[in-house]
């Protein structure tokens, strides 16, 4: 499996600043970027699978972020691992904002690597990003409120018209 080769994994429900923070740096540091959204059933979900893979396609594109090496995706047909597997990739991604991040992030990191012998690499987002998250927004856009401070404008013009209808 290739060291050069990651993958930067979430829910992307939806994308936020935070996470096209990570995509940046991983694609600056790697090769070859596969930005995977996953289902995770811990969560309920906001947006359906299609449509966060069309706004982070669209994000991604929006932020200039080198499109020739990073690749967007869904991955619905089991461990994440076995996607990483499939593309070669050696390397998960993870964006960590504070100790929180850490408890949760650390076992699956633990697993992966036992499973596939996949590492996790952690980054730190810019701080600017430190208080963002999929969930907050997911709140601020259900009750109404403005939520381009956080999201991509592509996302936002979204939330507040596309999905609102
Ligand atoms: O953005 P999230 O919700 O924090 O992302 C979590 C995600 C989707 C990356 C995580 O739930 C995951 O890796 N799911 C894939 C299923 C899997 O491989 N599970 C076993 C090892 S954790």
């Amino acid at each position: 499996m290739s060291n050069r080769i990651a993958v930067v994994p979430g829910s992307f429900d939806p994308p936020t600043l935070g996470h096209l923070d990570v995509i940046r740096r991983a694609a600056d540091l790697y090769d070859q970027v596969h930005v995977v959204v996953v289902h995770n059933p811990g969560k309920e979900a906001m947006l359906p699978i299609a449509q966060r893979l069309t706004l982070l396609e669209q994000s991604v594109a929006e932020a200039g972020i080198a499109a020739d090496h990073v690749i967007v995706a869904s991955w619905s047909m089991g461990l994440l691992v076995d996607y990483a597997t499939d593309v070669d990739a050696g390397v998960l991604v993870k964006g960590i904002r504070s100790q929180v991040d850490v408890t949760y992030e650390a076992p699956m990191a633990l697993v992966n690597r036992n499973l596939a012998n996949v590492e996790t690499v952690f980054l730190l987002p810019d701080p600017a990003h430190a208080l963002v998250s999929s969930s907050l927004v997911r709140q601020v856009a259900a009750l109404g409120g403005d939520v381009s401070p956080y999201v991509p404008a592509v996302v936002a013009r979204f939330l507040d018209t596309g999905h609102r209808g």
